[in-house]
């Protein structure tokens, strides 16, 4: 079955149009990166801003190389250690590569996706993938099947089914400046694991007014009900918090415990026993079940800040950024 729908894949992709890919950290909206109007096909349907560059998917990291006009030993040592996997690599490019999928920068991010169905298309092809996050610019990445076609399925016209994503979060974005390891999006992979193989790393997360990588726009991943980060372990707060909005209008979305003030059915526990992949890989479809209940407010917490907690309170953050 999985081969006549990757022949069907292969032969929209081929034509130009787009296919929703399944990978470890997200659902992608693909197309042939070597093709300019697919490729701005892609930021239609996303309704992206043009300046916001896209993530190039390969099978091999011979391939990178056919993209990338350089491969510091660094990269390469985090591409081996890493690879198939949620790491992109961003690295200079080649003329290959449209300057519409690297919004005119000199660089192109790359990476080689961890997911069988994904890796088997990839191979079937005779060019890279682009593909961001198969999501309306700023919602929350889907990280199911379903996700991708509730929101695109009307405007693409076959999303590969993969089964929900084994990261659950985008990939970790690292770049190199003058013999520097510089990580740009925290991600799947932590910035412990980046350092132990390519040494002391700065996280140099851009912003909005130094769009770079405005993934990174303040505001993002953001459901439409109101996110608001909270301490739920300060006295008295529930007293506080329960006056601005009823209990039956209020939504949690807590690391390890519900509380008993709200009902039961409009929370979320990321993971009981306290796991950050597993909260990880929960945390996009808790916020989007959130989102369609009837809420006025969704409260949510802090994880400690090491290992993928850091990539996951960046999404958070950013989830929340619009609640205000
Ligand atoms: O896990 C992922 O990376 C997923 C799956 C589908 O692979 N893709 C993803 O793509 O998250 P997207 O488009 O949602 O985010 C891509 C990020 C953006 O923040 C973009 O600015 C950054 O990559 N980016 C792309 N090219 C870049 C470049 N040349 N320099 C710096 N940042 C770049
Ligand atoms: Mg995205």
């Amino acid at each position: 079955m999985n081969e006549q729908l990757l022949l069907k894949a292969k032969k929209i992709l081929e034509e130009g149009g787009l296919v929703g890919i399944p990978t470890e950290t997200v659902y992608g909206l693909a197309g042939n990166a070597l093709n300019a109007q697919a490729v701005a096909r892609i930021f239609e349907v996303k309704n992206r801003p043009a300046f916001d560059p896209l993530i190039v998917h390969c099978y091999s990291i011979d391939q990178v190389k056919k993209y990338v006009s350089a491969f510091p030993e660094t990269a390469q040592k985090l591409a081996q250690s890493f690879w198939p996997g949620p790491l992109t690599l961003v690295l200079p490019k080649k003329d290959l590569i449209p300057d519409l999928v690297t919004s005119g920068l000199e660089s192109v991010a790359v990476r080689i996706p961890k997911h069988p169905l994904t890796l088997q298309l990839l191979a079937m092809l005779d060019f890279p993938l682009a593909a961001p996050s198969a999501n309306p610019f700023g919602y929350i990445s889907p990280t199911t099947a379903q996700h991708v076609r509730q929101q695109l399925g009307d405007q693409i016209p076959l999303i590969l089914d993969g089964g929900p994503c084994q990261t659950g979060i985008e990939s970790t974005i690292v770049g190199f400046q003058k013999d520097k390891t510089f990580i740009y999006r925290l991600g799947g992979i932590s910035l412990e694991e980046v350092e132990k193989i390519a040494g002391k790393t700065e996280i140099q997360i851009h912003s909005a007014s130094h769009p770079h990588t405005p993934g990174m726009l303040k505001s993002h991943y953001a459901p439409k009900v109101p996110l608001k980060i909270v301490d739920i372990e300060v006295e008295g707060i529930w007293e506080e918090l329960l006056k601005k909005h009823p209990a039956e209008k209020t939504g949690a979305l807590f690391f390890r415990r519900k509380i008993p003030q709200i009902p039961a059915a409009q929370q979320i526990v990321l993971s009981e026993k306290g796991d950050f992949a597993e909260a990880a890989r929960n945390l996009f479809a808790a916020l989007r079940y959130l989102d369609a209940l009837p809420l006025e407010v969704i409260y949510t917490e802090l994880l400690p800040e090491s290992s993928l907690g850091r990539a996951i309170n960046d999404r958070l953050r950013r989830a929340a950024s619009s609640g205000d």
